[in-house]
């Protein structure tokens, strides 16, 4: 394996995986996850900031394997909630709480909250470490929070999710129309711009 052109995505879940590698094709990069490295398991993410668990996750696996890593972090941030759950989104009904779990207690506690007050957007931030460098983009999509549940389709949030300018919340869309307008995506996009010229700039040592 080449070490001077193989990115690591910080990631188990190979959903995220083909959907991060589909974006970033074309970078001339091979993509490897963590499927590729069974000893590492999770990594925890004890940062307050979308920004810090991206980080953590990063530098930790660029460190342990050596390679150029990148990680993501998504928070749903619901404005009725003053910006909850955020960076704790996947926690928010509590530690091994399930999708079922989370959707379920965001749709009792904006229970009796008006349709114009359900404003909320998924931020993604992506964190690339080399031994050179750390690069940060981010993605952000709008929309606001269904009054129940509709679609099967997706995962966490995707029920209750229905982004801006959208009749369908992210779980009755099609997976590939959601992977293109996704926090993720647009993040991915961004991140794609910077590190065609980081690459182009060769001032990465890896
Ligand atoms: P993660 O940082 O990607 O693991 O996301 C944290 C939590 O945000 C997940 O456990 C989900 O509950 C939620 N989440 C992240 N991305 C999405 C999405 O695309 N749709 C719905 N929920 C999401």
């Amino acid at each position: 394996m080449s070490r001077r052109k193989t990115l690591v995505l910080a990631t188990h879940n190979t959903h995220k995986q083909s959907e991060m590698n589909s974006i970033l094709t074309g970078l001339g990069l091979t993509i490897i996850g963590l499927d590729k490295f069974p000893e590492i398991k999770d990594i925890e993410e004890t940062g307050t900031t979308l920004i810090e668990n991206a980080l953590i996750k990063a530098r930790t696996i660029q460190a342990i394997t050596g390679l150029p890593s990148l990680a993501d972090d998504t928070g749903l941030e619901v404005d009725a909630l003053n910006g909850s759950p955020g960076v704790y989104s996947a926690r928010y009904a509590g530690e091994n709480a399930t999708f079922e779990e989370n959707v379920t207690k965001m749709l009792v506690a904006l229970k009796g909250i008006p349709d114009e007050k359900r404003t909320a957007r998924f931020r993604t931030v992506l964190a690339f470490v080399d031994s050179n460098s750390e690069l940060c983009e981010n993605g952000v999509i709008e929309g606001k929070i269904t009054k129940k549940a509709y679609g099967i389709d997706g995962f966490g949030y995707d029920p209750i999710f229905r982004p801006k300018n959208y009749d369908l919340t992210f779980s009755e869309m099609q997976s590939e129309q959601k992977n293109r307008i996704s926090h993720r995506a647009i993040a991915l996009g961004k991140m794609k711009i910077i590190l065609e010229t980081y690459y182009k700039k060769g001032e990465f040592i890896d």
